[in-house]
């Protein structure tokens, strides 16, 4: 179970007031589970974790052996919550170096269709021009901008490639069962598709084909991923104080209340940014509205203790820290001795660089409290396939959680569909005249 550590926020919060939260989160919790609150036609996130391979997942597992062994890169094309998730997954697990080195039979996963910059196309295109490479178009609407648009090119390009048939092989399309152009292109085209429920929002949608065929063809094994999502789905639905969904769902609420408007979540584990991206749109587009909303940052430590230090330290005290702990990994590195000492580091030889890690963790903690940050930790354990799938769904939760009792709908996006069709008027697109 993932511990979420909340004695480091009582100099800004009361015990009290968080018991005296009981009814409001007990009424959250059960809001979510009976499908009685705004938003409950996008309940479906909650019934995705399974422990036996259904029969698309099979199918992703199929095609993901067949990528892995045609296919030096595969591209993902997806934006927002057609992209984070299995990024997120990816980096955590593997490191964000985790193309280094990769070929046919373990192919480079790289991403495109998630922005708008030309510099970022060119050099992906250059990239794939002497690979073979596959590529998957993640859009549930399938009228997305930015992907839409890096769909015809690489798909272009494969086709120069490969021939139109040979293309086919290498086109993956995860959409709407039903509707949509990408749906439309996909039937027409005889392009093998994955469907995203209806019932599953963007933010929501990693443990669908959206994250598990990325996933799989990055050579996570995705059944571990649903299994630890189920073994979440089922620790977590205890209704007490003791569940630390309850705990950090009710914090963070009492500690907006208290002022503190802005939250960063972090890891020591550089592999955990764009987890710390993942999180950041799950929360931000969920809670951020009718003018209400704690603002998601995301930090990388240590690193960026030696830039937002300073801020976090001494800076408006509008701030509250998760910080997020994972178990140390098997393979330690031990600091060595040097005879001449000129950097004065030997007072740490024979000292793990964990140890050192651990105490880095500890200062920070320490500092940042008497700063007068309130911290929340949430420890993970030990990081594995099985525990990131345990962590989407956990968050997941919290998420749905933490937004009822702030009182909004967290399953709706309306800011994000604004500027969707502000761009298409801008553009000229047919039927947005006006
Ligand atoms: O969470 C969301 O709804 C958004 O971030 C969408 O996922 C994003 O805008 C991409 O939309 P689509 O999958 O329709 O291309």
């Amino acid at each position: 179970m993932i511990k979420v550590d909340i004695s480091n926020v009582w100099g800004q919060i009361a015990l009290p007031d968080l018991l005296a939260m009981e009814q409001e989160v007990a009424s959250a919790h059960a809001t979510l589970a009976d499908g009685t609150g705004a938003g409950n036609d996008f309940l479906g996130w909650q019934n995705l974790p399974v422990r036996e391979a259904t029969e698309e997942i099979t199918r992703i597992q199929r095609a993901a052996a067949k990528i892995r062994s045609d296919s030096d890169v595969f591209v993902v094309i997806g934006i927002g919550g057609s992209y984070l998730g299995p990024r997120a997954a990816i980096e955590l697990l593997q490191g964000p170096n985790h193309n280094i080195g990769k070929g046919k039979g373990n192919p480079q996963v790289f991403f495109a269709g998630n922005g708008l910059s030309t510099r970022h196309f060119n050099e992906l295109t250059r990239l794939l021009e002497d690979k073979d490479f596959s590529i998957a178009i993640i859009s549930k609407s399938g009228t997305t901008t930015e992907p839409a648009i890096a769909t015809r090119a690489l798909r272009w390009m494969l086709e120069r490639k490969y021939g139109t048939d040979g293309a086919k092989g290498r086109i993956y399309a995860i959409t709407d069962p039903c509707k949509g152009a990408l749906r439309q292109m996909a039937t027409e085209e005889g392009w093998e598709t994955f469907v995203i429920p209806p019932n599953v929002g963007g933010r929501f949608s990693v443990l669908t084909p959206v994250g598990l065929l990325p996933l799989a063809v990055a050579g996570v094994n995705i059944m571990d991923m649903m299994n630890g999502a189920m073994d979440a789905k089922e620790s977590y639905d205890l209704r007490s104080f003791e569940n630390p969904v309850w705990q950090y769902a009710a914090v963070r609420n009492l500690l907006y209340r208290s002022g503190k408007a802005m939250e960063i979540f972090e890891s020591f584990e550089p592999g955990f940014k764009m987890f710390g991206g993942w999180w950041q749109q799950l929360f931000g587009e969920s809670e951020g509205k009718d003018g209400k909303g704690i603002f998601p940052v995301t930090a990388e430590l240590t690193a960026d203790l030696h830039s937002l230090g300073q801020m976090i330290q001494q800076g408006e005290r509008n701030i509250f820290e998760t910080m997020v702990r994972f178990d140390a990994p098997a393979q330690t590195y031990t600091i060595g001795s040097d005879w001449k000492n000129l950097d004065g580091l030997n007072y740490l030889a024979g000292k793990t660089l964990d140890f050192v890690d651990e105490k880095a963790y500890l200062g920070t903690l320490a500092a940042h409290v008497d700063g007068g940050v309130p911290v929340i930790t949430m420890d993970c354990g030990e990081l594995s396939d099985r525990k990131v799938g345990e962590m989407f769904y956990f968050l997941e939760l919290c998420c749905g959680v933490s937004a009822y009792i702030l009182g909004v709908n967290p399953f709706n996006q309306p800011g994000v569909e604004l500027y969707k069709r502000n761009m298409f008027h801008l553009l000229g697109k047919p039927g947005y005249e006006n």
